[in-house]
């Protein structure tokens, strides 16, 4: 199969959908992987890597029109939507529920479209949302850490004390991939943690794992409202998966909290937990409600592309080999969890969610491929 990686456009984005070493894996397999010049320059793969490996370097225009298989990490950007096309199928981050312009462009275009993020498997994991729902977690513990320091307008607070001087505290709203991953690294940076979380059976689940370093309550708004007011960092990493994030930190909690305190909003992708939240870029990562330092940074994994990027590959270099060597029909046809991803297809929408955010039809998956094993 023709394989095409383009480069990213969009501001502050320095990811690229393949690493060398993965176009090398691909190459093996008897593919023709061509990559867009200078696109894996911000997570430091130069070109030449990616001619070792195997891959061919080219213009846009010929990754775009060359390819069946376009690999991107990020949604396509408005001046992109001339190159979407019949015959391509294009596999990166849609999110297009939040998207209505870009859904049309798709579906206009004729393009077969299939989203990291649907990508979902039996046990509803999120197999190609989950690394850079671990290093955002992970960064967020660090963020926290970061701008509590008094030249970054903190509170002027070290998380881990001294001996003779309190620990700082780190309150975890949502204990799932973000929140566990936080968990991890708060713990290390001297910080008490508290998780707060909502199911039972996943904070029995945390206990096991990480046993006495962090404290584990039930989520309630009462609580919530305790734990927020005490905290020196608020980690909001909660989901209602296919839901806009539920506001579970009210203004008035926000402004009860301490002068200085910062709260790091990591489910802003999904409209933010957090009352006062709104999306920032990393180039202005924060802002100020109430003397309560804001960091809402949409793209989080994007500040650490040489991680993100070979993180990124690892999880999707399986669906893109599948897809690769049995074409996109038998590959949805074997593996139900890559059949979830597909978003767009011959013009329909073939993702219930999407459809009903923007009042378009939905046409199962199953009405335009047939998905019995072949
Ligand atoms: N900003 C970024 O760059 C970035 C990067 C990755 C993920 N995210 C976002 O982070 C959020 C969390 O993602 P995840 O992968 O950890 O999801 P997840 O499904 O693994 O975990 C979510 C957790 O929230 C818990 N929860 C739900 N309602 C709750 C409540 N009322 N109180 C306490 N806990 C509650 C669930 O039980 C679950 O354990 C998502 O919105 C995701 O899109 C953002």
């Amino acid at each position: 199969m023709k394989i095409g990686v383009a480069k990213e456009i969009k501001p502050d984005e320095y990811r690229v959908a393949l690493t060398p070493a993965g176009a090398r894996e691909l190459v093996q397999h008897g593919h023709d992987v061509t990559v867009e010049t200078d696109a894996g320059v911000g997570s430091t793969f130069p070109d030449d890597a990616y001619r070792a490996a195997g891959a061919r370097i080219a213009s846009v225009d010929d990754v775009w029109s060359d390819s069946e298989l376009l690999l991107k990490v990020k949604e396509p950007i408005e001046p992109e939507y001339g190159r979407l096309r019949e015959g391509l199928v294009l596999f990166t981050y849609l999110h297009i529920a939040a998207d209505e312009p870009l859904t049309r462009a798709l579906v206009d275009s004729g393009i077969t479209a299939v989203a990291y993020e649907t990508v979902e498997t039996d046990d509803r994991r999120l197999p190609l949302l989950a690394p850079m729902s671990e290093i955002a977690g992970r960064l967020a513990a660090q963020a926290g850490a970061y701008f509590l320091e008094k030249p970054q307008s903190g509170r002027g607070l070290l998380l881990s004390g001294v001996p003779g001087v309190a620990r700082g505290s780190v309150v975890v709203i949502g204990g799932g991939m973000v929140g566990y991953n936080s968990a991890l690294i708060a713990p290390g940076l001297g910080a008490n943690v508290t998780i707060l979380e909502r199911s039972i059976d996943r904070m029995r689940q945390l206990e096991e794992i990480l046993g006495a370093s962090v404290s584990l309550l039930m989520s309630s708004a009462l609580q919530i409202e305790e734990s927020v007011a005490d905290a020196d960092v608020v980690i909001g990493a909660v989901l209602i998966p296919g839901a806009v994030a539920p506001k579970l930190v009210t203004r008035e909690m926000v402004a009860g909290m301490k002068d200085g305190s910062v709260i790091a909003d990591v489910a802003i992708d999904q409209g933010g937990c957090v009352e006062t939240a709104r999306p920032t870029t990393h180039s202005d990562p924060v802002y100020t409600v109430d003397g309560v330092t804001h960091y809402c940074v949409a793209n989080m994994p994007g500040a650490v592309p040489v991680t993100s990027t070979k993180a990124l590959t690892n999880a999707t270099l399986p669906y893109v080999e599948a897809i690769s060597d049995h074409g996109l029909r038998d590959a949805i046809a074997h593996d139900r969890a890559l059949a979830r991803g597909v978003n767009v297809l011959d013009g329909k929408v073939t993702y219930e969610a999407v459809a009903e955010a923007h009042g378009l039809a939905y046409t199962p998956l199953e009405d335009v491929l047939p998905l019995a094993a072949v």
